[in-house]
């Protein structure tokens, strides 16, 4: 069985031995590296009975001892305090909707990979009482992967880092300055797209374009 560099990157930032409630499991292998690898003890849970059938054959295929538990999001779990949880895979507002529950009260990390919106992700996040200790980029298959460890706690961030990560904007390397060399095209077509009269919106996006074009001009020479 292979395991993804998205689910490398995942596990990179799941300290070792912590029990870890991995949400939306789907085949489980986060679960079975964690376990395999970073000595974790491991809740594998998922909403839908067909991806926790596949995680249970794959767990067998390694004959490990991985809980394995039917749940929407947290309800059904039980959370011990000072517990890690992963959620990956899924889009900002199921991440949300999922983390709307007391039960994150025990919890002091979050290791969130979401599919969409970073900035609304980070702000309502930071609103249930975490701050960013950690992000890493990944480009896997051609898609790049963002993954943000939060911990306990509070800290207050501006527009820019909650677009594009407090920690990620001070990084130097490789990764992550094709990452925002990505970005900073993305944006550039954005910007074409809009017509000259929404000259608000235009505005927003060379405000973004220009604190893109900082980063890669002071990180690009020392690379
Ligand atoms: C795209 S898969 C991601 C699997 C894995 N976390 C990963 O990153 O490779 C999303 C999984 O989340 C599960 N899921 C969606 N909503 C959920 C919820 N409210 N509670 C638990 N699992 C959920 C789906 O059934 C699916 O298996």
């Amino acid at each position: 069985m292979t395991f993804s560099k998205r689910i490398k990157k995942l596990a990179s930032l799941v300290d070792s031995d912590a029990y870890v409630i991995d949400v939306g499991c789907d085949h489980g292998l986060l679960d079975i590296y964690l376990t395999l690898k970073n000595n974790n003890k491991c809740v594998a849970c998922d909403i839908k009975e067909s991806a926790l059938n596949n995680a249970i054959e794959n767990i067998k295929k390694y004959n490990l001892n991985i809980d394995v538990k039917q749940s929407d999001g947290l309800n059904n779990i039980d959370v011990p305090p000072h517990s890690t949880c992963v959620i990956a895979g899924m889009g900002t507002s199921m991440i949300l909707h999922i983390l709307n529950n007391n039960k994150i009260a025990n919890l002091d990390n979050l290791i969130i990979q979401t599919n969409n919106d970073y900035e609304e992700l980070r702000k309502e996040v930071l609103k249930l009482g975490f701050y960013i200790v950690d992000e890493v980029v990944i480009q896997d298959k051609k898609i790049w992967y963002v993954i943000i460890k939060f911990k306990k706690g509070y800290r207050k961030y501006n527009k820019i880092e909650y677009i594009f990560g407090p920690i990620l904007l001070k990084k130097i390397d490789a990764d992550t300055f094709s990452y925002f060399n990505y970005e900073l095209h993305k944006y550039r077509n954005i910007l074409n797209s809009i017509p000259n009269k929404y000259l608000f919106k235009r505005l927003k996006i060379k405000y973004i374009l220009n604190k893109l074009n900082n980063y890669i001009k002071n990180v690009g020479p020392s690379l």
